[in-house]
């Protein structure tokens, strides 16, 4: 399938893999760049820029295949040196870099330097528009129903997908809520060209993470996850556990007058908890109502190949299958 985004980043599927912290190490960015998406490293997953370079090195002796590095920039209990870790990138030959939080624009003089695309994922059709102002390649455009950071609009992907159709002029990717190839179909008739998975591609072979996080996923439903933060402004859509339960007590004693302070055990460090040790209950972990469509932990190529065969399949078969046999000739004409 040949969309804007496959020619931006010279990959074969218009499927990208999000960063996402602790999970996006070498294994799985080279996994799915090898299956034909884009797979991208989570910068600062890596403490430090030197490391940074060296998953890097590690992910290119995995695959030949163009893959990405995504930067954070959240609000966190300490501001990591970003031009250190662009050095990082630049040097290791890194052409694509998913940019996610706030604005970059502060680093896209570095980055364009470099001659890298820019990806800005986002939550708003105003944050996309500003990114296409300040010369992002494409935007991945995060709807409410995703895992991470879904921004403070609540805006679900069937509205603002065709928003911001109508609004943009650079190519975007429907991210939050994207599992397979309904999901990649409908986002190309709202007029994404392609889309970003999260949480599904966590629950696969090569996900570097513990095997209790990939059966949580299978067994959870659209159900199970929670929105913690959004006192501070800082909301994150979670998987629901003890720890969180705990994290929203805090939040309802608190009320508005909650503090990052009072829920540091419940948020802080818990990602080497959950993924390195499988500790399921440690705290919140982000993850999307996409949950409740993953059903099996296949290896990414055979996700990605199903994706792609059943799309080819939904268009032909179910969508042209829905035209009349006048239009379907007219088509053929044509
Ligand atoms: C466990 C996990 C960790 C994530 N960490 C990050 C991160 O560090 N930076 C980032 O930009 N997005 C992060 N995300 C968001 C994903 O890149 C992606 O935008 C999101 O998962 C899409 O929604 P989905 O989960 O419904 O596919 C994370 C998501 C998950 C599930």
């Amino acid at each position: 399938m040949k969309t804007a985004i496959t020619e931006l980043f010279n990959i074969k599927h218009p499927i990208i893999q999000g960063g996402m912290h602790y999970v996006g190490f070498a294994e799985l960015a080279g996994a799915v760049s090898n299956a034909g998406g884009l797979g991208i490293i989570t910068g600062l997953t890596q403490r430090t820029p030197e490391l940074l370079a060296r998953e890097i090195a590690r992910c290119h002796d995995l695959t030949d295949k163009p893959f990405g590095v995504n930067l954070t920039f959240l609000p966190s209990f300490s501001a990591p040196p970003y031009p250190e870790y662009i050095a990082a990138i630049r040097e290791g030959g890194i052409k694509i870099v998913e940019t996610a939080g706030r604005s970059p624009e502060q680093y896209m003089p570095a980055l364009k330097a470099a001659g890298i695309k820019v990806i800005h994922k986002c939550t708003s059709v105003r944050h996309s528009l500003k990114a296409e102002q300040i010369g992002c390649d494409a935007v991945s455009v995060d709807g409410f129903e995703c895992g991470g950071h879904p921004g403070e609009d609540d805006m679900p992907n069937m509205i603002l997908l065709p928003r911001a159709a109508e609004e943009l002029k650079i190519p975007f990717v429907a991210s939050g809520g994207m599992a397979d190839a309904r999901s990649l179909v409908a986002a190309l008739a709202m007029g994404a060209a392609g889309m970003n998975m999260g949480t599904r591609f966590i629950a696969t072979k090569e996900a570097p993470v513990h095997d209790n996080v990939k059966k949580a996923l299978v067994a959870a439903s659209e159900l199970d996850t929670r929105l913690v933060m959004r006192a501070i402004r800082n909301t994150e859509r979670v998987l629901k556990n003890a720890g969180v339960e705990r994290l929203l007590e805090i939040e309802r004693e608190k009320g508005a007058k909650l503090k990052i302070e009072d829920i540091h055990d419940e948020v802080a460090g818990v990602y080497p908890k959950v993924m390195i040790d499988g500790d399921m209950d440690a705290g919140a972990w982000s993850c999307g109502m996409v949950v409740g469509l993953i059903h099996d932990i296949p290896t990414v190529k055979e996700l990605v190949d199903r994706i792609m065969a059943d799309a080819e399949r939904l268009i032909r078969k179910r969508l042209m299958g829905l035209l009349g046999a006048e239009s379907r000739a007219s088509l053929e004409v044509a």
